[in-house]
């Protein structure tokens, strides 16, 4: 196990009605006595604003007496340009705080926005690694959609258009001060979003999971029996449970804990899925879990073909597929290829797309998204991966 520190600063406030506790949680963070408070209000405009979320918010706000200025319009793989605006109207009003309200490309976008807003030069310098924030505007969330565990992630990824380059700044300033998760707010979801959200957040713990990081014996299992306790509940979510209290809790529980860096202590994950996906969303403006789904299973059977002769490898992908999978097959490589399996007809039993041919990615384009996602250099930690490795995968999810 490798050394390591954990510090993790969000509160989470999970459960019915927590929202309205949002007030007095900002006014925890202000301090009570100070007057003239006021914050950005960042959301989409879309689905908070339809359930009358934003309109009860408002009404909290105001019985705390904390004014705001209110951005909405952020999409799905959030842009720079909003960001650039937020962070004008936070400098411009002297706002204090930000408070998110919607997925996590409402969250990211917030953290962008608290980030510059403290900060004289390119905001898009801390996404192309040349500098880091030194500090932020606290950040508080109301999440809608537990998927990308933004809420209590020191991650934020957000896409300038000019490239259009998606691209991650990772900080602990990005951690939000609180993130209040109530369950009931996702019964709206569409079942799209929710089976992107629970592809996502499965993603985020296998990322973690596949490590050449050995005496992670803790970490191992937790990440294993997250993954169960996730497809237990998709599964009921997906057979009726919409409105399933208990079910919907477990997911979002799980969204936060598969990300919030938990299950990183002690080993070193590999993120290279994620780096291919973000190419998918850039160029052909996917959704990140259906990316996800197409891009795990062939990362991971590209592993296995390169990886036959190496054991600590088959190992690995075999105890997957029997600790996560069922899977009760003696001969490593063929546990491994009917684990992942299991997981694509899981990912399809949700209606995720797992080949590209399911979407509108352009497969010529493939050399053209191989060049870009190693514009940092190699990818991946498992094992690293170059422009042809990223080519090869890209052929295998297009096949
Ligand atoms: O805008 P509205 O109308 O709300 O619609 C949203 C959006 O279209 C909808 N939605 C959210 N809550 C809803 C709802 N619809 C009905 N009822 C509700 N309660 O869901 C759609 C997707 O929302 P979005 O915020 O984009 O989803 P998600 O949370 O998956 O966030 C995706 C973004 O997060 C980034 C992704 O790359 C992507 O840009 N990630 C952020 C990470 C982080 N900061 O730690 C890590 C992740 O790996 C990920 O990269
Ligand atoms: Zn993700």
């Amino acid at each position: 196990m490798q050394n390591f520190e954990y510090c993790n600063k969000t509160k989470i406030i999970f459960g019915k009605e927590t929202e309205n506790r949002v007030g007095s949680e900002i006014n925890a963070v202000l301090n009570e006595k100070q007057k003239d408070k006021r914050i950005l209000l960042h959301h989409s405009g879309g689905s908070a604003v339809k359930s009358g979320l934003i309109e009860r918010i408002k009404g909290y706000l105001k019985a705390e007496n904390i004014e705001w200025a209110e951005l909405t319009g952020v999409q799905p793989n959030p842009l720079l340009s909003l960001v650039k605006k937020g962070v004008e109207i936070a400098k411009n009003e002297k706002l204090e705080m930000v408070l998110a309200v919607g997925g996590g490309s409402v969250i990211d976008s917030a953290k962008a926005i608290a980030a510059g807003a403290l900060d004289d030069g390119d905001i898009w310098d801390f996404f192309e690694r040349k500098r880091t924030p030194q500090e932020s505007l606290p950040i508080g969330t109301i999440l809608t959609i537990p998927a990308a565990g933004s809420e209590s992630s020191t991650s934020c990824v957000i896409t300038n258009e000019e490239g259009p380059w998606k691209r991650g700044m990772h900080s602990p300033f990005n951690r939000p001060v609180f993130s209040i998760l109530n369950p009931e707010l996702t019964y709206t979801l569409p079942p799209y979003q929710t089976a992107c959200g629970i592809t996502d957040m499965m993603a985020h713990i296998m990322e973690r999971y596949f490590t050449r990081e050995l005496n992670v014996d803790v970490t191992d299992e937790l990440c294993e029996g997250t993954l169960r306790a996730i497809i237990k509940n998709a599964k009921i979510i997906f057979n009726g449970g919409e409105n399933n209290y208990a079910a919907r809790a477990e997911i979002m529980w799980a969204g936060a804990i598969a990300h919030n860096g938990f299950l990183d202590t002690g080993r070193i994950g590999d993120w290279a899925s994620h780096a291919l996906d973000h190419e998918l969303s850039a160029l052909f403006d996917i959704a990140h879990g259906a990316g996800l789904a197409i891009i795990f299973p062939a990362w991971m059977r590209y592993i296995v073909s390169v990886c036959e002769s190496d054991n600590a490898v088959m190992e690995r992908l075999a105890r997957f597929a029997e600790k996560v999978w069922g899977v009760n097959i003696g001969d490593n490589k063929n546990a491994a290829l009917e684990g992942i399996t299991l997981m694509e007809d899981f990912f399809k039993s949700m209606s995720m797309p797992v080949r590209f041919s399911d979407t509108n990615i352009d497969p010529a384009r493939i050399p053209e998204m191989a060049k870009r996602v190693v514009h940092f250099g190699q990818i991946g930690n498992f094992r690293k991966l170059g422009e042809n490795d990223a080519e090869a995968i890209y052929r295998l999810a297009a096949r």
